[in-house]
């Protein structure tokens, strides 16, 4: 099968819960099971070598939560491992998600040496007034000291994943916050918009934000100056400095396949007969810990009806999109079966004209809903 194949690996345990975050993840009360969740982990990787035998893994993600709350020792045991059991490229890339409040320079050099290529740093800000109203764990010293730490360890692959429309915020404020965090040259930013996810604090008592209209301003304000120093914008929040694209969700965008392990991750793997199939696991630390009974939390193999948008929500979300032939290749489908809708999408001009590519157009990128919903069953 020459679908690309990646490994996700959910850590779900932080310091302390930010109140705007829905992630699966949970305060950490006392030691870490460490050892505990790592032969968890390869215990679940092992269900899965069946369906994924004779494939490499191009890029694996260490996901949270917090993964830097994890050891060196740990993650390095859990690679040494997993790559015996599903056999990784020679130039697999290698995230860790890290939080600045856990980084310590000697745990980022231990990460380097155990085969972490790449890390992303969450550095929602460098003003401590938003990193505090945000209820993080760390301020700008320590913001600025892991990406210093980072460099020391070697790191020449990672991302920064600031966010913007924070409570209080100004366009000069985001605009002095943007080009601080350019000035400090990463190769990866990921710009997010704060958004006030259903289950949180945010959501029960909202801080004031930005309206959209001053959002709207920020945008334009950030993604010039992104585009200024150099950075591609090749996502609708992923911009990077050239060949320093995140080759891992790059192969979530364009339907690539993915083993998801840990508490909470989710997986998406095709099946011999060329049918999508997604599962998810127990996202309860404990429960998942309890396995292997009920680890696996859901599967489902996704209907031809719904494998149309289930693509596009991925490829579209692409500046360039993908080429039209991957459309069949991923999804089993003749292009043929959804060429009405890219006609009325082309129409419309929210679809690139050019016939062997699935591109949005610039007005596509502006209504993104509006053109997925053509995808809809
Ligand atoms: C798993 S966290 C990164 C690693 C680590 N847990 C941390 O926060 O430092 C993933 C990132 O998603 C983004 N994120 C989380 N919740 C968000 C929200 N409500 N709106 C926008 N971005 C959000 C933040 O940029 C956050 O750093
Ligand atoms: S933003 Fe990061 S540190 Fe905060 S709760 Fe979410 S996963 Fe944990």
């Amino acid at each position: 099968m020459n679908i690309p194949l990646s490994l996700y690996v959910h850590i779900p345990w932080c310091v302390r819960r930010c109140p705007y975050c829905d992630f699966n993840s949970h305060e950490q009360k006392g030691e870490l099971p460490e050892q505990a969740y790592v032969q968890a982990l390869l215990e679940d990787l092992r269900s899965d070598l069946e369906a994924v035998q004779g494939r490499s893994v191009g890029s694996v993600f260490f996901g949270g939560g917090t993964p830097s709350l994890f050891s060196a020792r740990a993650i390095g045991a859990f690679l040494e491992q997993a790559n015996r059991l599903v056999p990784f490229a020679s130039d697999v890339e290698i995230t860790l998600e890290a939080n600045p409040g856990t980084a310590e320079a000697a745990r980022f050099a231990g990460y380097r040496s155990c085969g972490v290529n790449r890390l992303s740093m969450g550095i929602q800000s460098l003003a401590d007034d938003k990193l505090a109203a945000l209820g993080r764990i760390h301020g700008r010293a320590e913001a600025l000291a892991a990406v210093e730490a980072a460099r020391q360890a070697g790191f020449e692959n990672f991302n920064l994943d600031p966010m913007y429309g924070l409570p209080g915020q100004s366009l000069r404020q985001a605009g002095a916050d943007l080009r601080e965090l350019l000035s400090l040259q990463p190769p990866h930013l990921s710009w997010y918009q704060l958004t006030l996810e259903p289950n949180t604090l945010f959501h029960q008592r909202p801080p004031a934000l930005p309206d959209d209209d001053a959002i709207g301003d920020i945008m334009d304000m950030g993604l010039d100056l992104l585009a200024g120093h150099g950075y591609q914008q090749y996502e609708i929040s992923a911009h990077a400095l050239p060949g320093r694209e995140c080759r891992h969700n790059l192969n979530y965008w364009r339907f690539g396949d993915y083993l998801g392990i840990g508490a909470g991750a989710h997986a998406k793997l095709t099946g011999p007969d060329g049918r999508s199939v997604r599962s998810t696991r127990q996202r309860h630390p404990q429960r998942y810990l309890e396995g292997p009974r009920g680890r696996v939390s859901s599967v489902r193999t996704l209907s031809q009806q719904e494998l149309p948008i289930e693509f596009m929500l991925n490829a579209l979300r692409l500046n360039q999109g993908v080429p039209a032939g991957l459309f069949e290749q991923r999804t089993g489908l003749p292009l043929a079966s959804i060429s009405g809708r890219l006609q009325r999408g082309r129409e419309l001009c929210l679809i690139s004209p050019c016939a062997d590519r699935l591109q949005p157009s610039e007005l596509g990128r502006r209504f993104l809903n509006d053109l997925l919903a053509l995808f809809e069953p």
